[in-house]
């Protein structure tokens, strides 16, 4: 198999005359914790929805664990192992923790549509479902709503859902925004915490989880690769701490 869990090749997006992608040429390796950072509106979620088929390309390619994604819609790139959070939380606000993880896992194993029974009575998957909860603390919140919980632990049932999917590849679109910077370690610990057969690309501003999670970076400004580099290289610090805009 390949030493990279997605290639991009050559991307291209146009939004009428604004080019959002231009030229990307865009490794990650298997394992890896990688960050994509740039200022506001250099096209990072754009980026990532690309990547997950949520908008298609203008031109380019998107290669998975070695196969040619490019023509494959959402839920099958899904179901190859590419697995994403979104920036503006989208959880089932009015279903508990544990119901929004068990339909997660439902939708991977395809029995989500044929679910006549409460859930709670599937329970080989409400197992799996508590697992991952637990992994993150959030076992004693599974029988609370979404709604009822504050925003951070949100944010972390976030990342368990899309663990839920059991991606090979798990794409973070600011997993920290809107959190207040003291409960920005939960999901810091979080992201270094998973198992190291995910590979993580990571969207986020705060440059101390950037340098904390990630070892290598990409810096897209306006659509393109301004430049990348390993994250522990100090030279690569003082230069990314020193020249990118936080947005
Ligand atoms: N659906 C869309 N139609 C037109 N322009 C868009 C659309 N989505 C994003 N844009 C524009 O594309 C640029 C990149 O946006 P985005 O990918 O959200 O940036 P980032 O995530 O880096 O802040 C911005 O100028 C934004 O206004
Ligand atoms: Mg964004």
């Amino acid at each position: 198999m390949s030493d990279f869990a997605l290639e991009v090749i050559g991307l291209h997006k146009n939004f009428g005359a604004l080019e959002v992608a231009h030229n990307i040429d865009f490794t990650l390796k298997r394992g890896a914790r990688h960050a994509l950072i740039g200022p506001n509106g250099a096209g990072k979620t754009t980026f990532i929805n690309l990547i997950t088929g949520a908008l298609a390309p203008s031109s380019g390619q998107i290669i998975l664990n070695g196969q040619d994604i490019t023509g494959l819609g959402e839920a099958e790139r899904s179901r190859c192992g590419l697995a994403r959070t979104f920036q503006i939380n989208q959880l089932f606000r009015g279903l508990t923790v544990l119901e929004n993880v068990v339909l997660a896992i439902a939708e991977r194993q395809g029995i989500a549509s044929s679910m006549f029974r409460p859930l709670s009575s599937y329970s080989e998957v409400t197992d799996e479902a508590m697992d991952l909860l637990g992994n993150f603390e959030l076992d004693e919140d599974a029988l609370r709503r979404i709604d009822e919980l504050p925003y951070g632990r949100q944010r972390l049932v976030e990342i368990v859902i899309a663990l839920g999917q059991r991606p090979s590849v798990l794409l973070l679109d600011e997993p920290a925004a809107g959190i207040p910077s003291s409960e920005s370690q939960h999901i810091l610990d979080a992201a270094s915490a998973l198992s190291s057969d995910i590979t993580v690309l990571i969207i986020e501003h705060d440059m101390e989880i950037v340098f904390s999670v990630a070892d290598y970076i990409t810096v897209l400004v306006s659509g393109a690769v301004l430049t990348e580099g390993i994250a522990a290289d100090e030279r690569v610090r003082a230069v990314y701490l020193g020249e990118v805009d936080r947005g």
